[in-house]
């Protein structure tokens, strides 16, 4: 299969391509605002069968549902839209369109492939151009989880989409770089839904979302490592390696006492001071870091390096946790 990467603006059968990778139930790459994500509508079985498969991914762990309209929101949950509570009104109108994915309970529409099961069904309205354009013209919501392999970085550009996904899709849509470059937060609401948790941590924050809650707790898988036995018995979803690079990652925790006996071959990231070493990626902050991470992992995989040191976070909780999960 030829995989074409195609930019809407550019290429006036975007439309036609669209349809046709559709009618042949073949899942396709949209850009959203955090990662790419391989997208299938979130009613063709078929067509979200096949992204386990194309992504090697495990059957229970559950697939983001993508809207680009509210009113999108009512076929996929069982709650009436106008009977949830002002506070969670407040929070789908502060951050949607964005980095957020809130857990509902799902209507019967959504099919059990979807949430692996779970009476539970992740919903998230993206903040892309590209990725909304493509949203509208289909007019059904997507299931889009990352668009790579499992196990490897998310791609936060096309050209990183393609190296995972070249002959397994059609239709890559180039929405340039991810302005955040990691995936979303993703919470789940208490009965009354007065308190959340946040089972993934992202750029939406534990105190971006307290003025909305009562309690806001973090999962304590957040920053377990994945392999752990107690996590894999409780949680089967946190077993699986996530965001790894090839090479090794070796977390610092203090950069002056940088120790690199031992490897030969490797790079340094770093975000509070700029080393004077060839092999050090210096990044101007925290978050800066978090946004280019995972094309920066990539990148390092190119050249075929056997280790990366890099600068174990203190503010930032999401990259934290990626680089926790890639760390093992
Ligand atoms: O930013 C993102 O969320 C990207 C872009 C493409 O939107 N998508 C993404 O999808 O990261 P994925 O499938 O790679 O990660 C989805 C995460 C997984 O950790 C999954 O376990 C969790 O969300 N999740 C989804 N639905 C869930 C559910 N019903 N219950 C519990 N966790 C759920
Ligand atoms: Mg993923």
């Amino acid at each position: 299969m030829q995989t074409e990467i195609i930019r809407i603006h550019e290429d006036g059968d975007w439309r036609l391509k669209l349809k046709n990778s559709v009618s042949k139930k073949l899942p396709f790459v949209i850009p959203t605002e955090t990662v790419y994500g391989l997208a299938a509508l979130y009613n063709d079985t078929q067509m979200v069968e096949s992204i386990f498969q194309i992504k090697n991914r495990p059957q229970d762990n559950p697939l983001i549902v993508h809207i680009v309209a509210l009113d999108q929101l009512q076929d996929l949950i069982s709650v009436k839209l106008n009977e949830l509570p002002e506070n969670v009104m407040e929070v789908i109108d502060s951050f949607w369109p964005g980095p957020l994915t809130i857990l509902f309970e799902k209507s019967s529409n959504v099919p059990d492939i979807v949430t692996a099961n779970s009476p539970y069904v992740g919903v998230r309205m993206p903040k892309h151009e590209v990725g909304q354009t493509v949203l509208r013209e289909i007019g059904i919501p997507l299931v889009a989880p990352s668009a790579n392999i499992s196990g490897r970085p998310s791609p936060t550009n096309a050209k990183d989409a393609f190296e995972d996904l070249n002959s397994k899709v059609e239709l890559i849509f180039d929405g340039g770089e991810c302005e955040v470059g990691l995936e979303s937060t993703v919470i789940k609401l208490s009965d009354n839904m007065e308190e959340c948790l946040v089972l993934r941590p992202g750029k939406i924050t534990e105190e971006d979302l307290m003025p909305f809650f009562s309690n806001v707790m973090i999962d304590k898988s957040v920053l377990e490592s994945s392999l752990t036995e107690e996590s894999i018995a409780e949680s089967p979803g946190v077993k699986y390696k996530h965001y790894s690079p090839k090479a090794k990652v070796i977390l610092v925790d203090n950069i002056n006492e940088l120790e690199t006996a031992g490897f030969s071959n490797f790079a340094i990231l770093s975000y509070s001071k700029k080393l004077n070493l060839d092999n050090n990626i210096y990044f101007k902050s925290e978050d800066h870091l978090a946004s280019k991470l995972f094309s920066t992992f990539r990148e390092l995989d190119r050249q075929g390096l056997e280790a990366v040191f890099v600068e174990m976070p203190r503010l930032n909780l999401a990259l934290k946790n990626r680089l926790i999960k890639a760390a093992i």
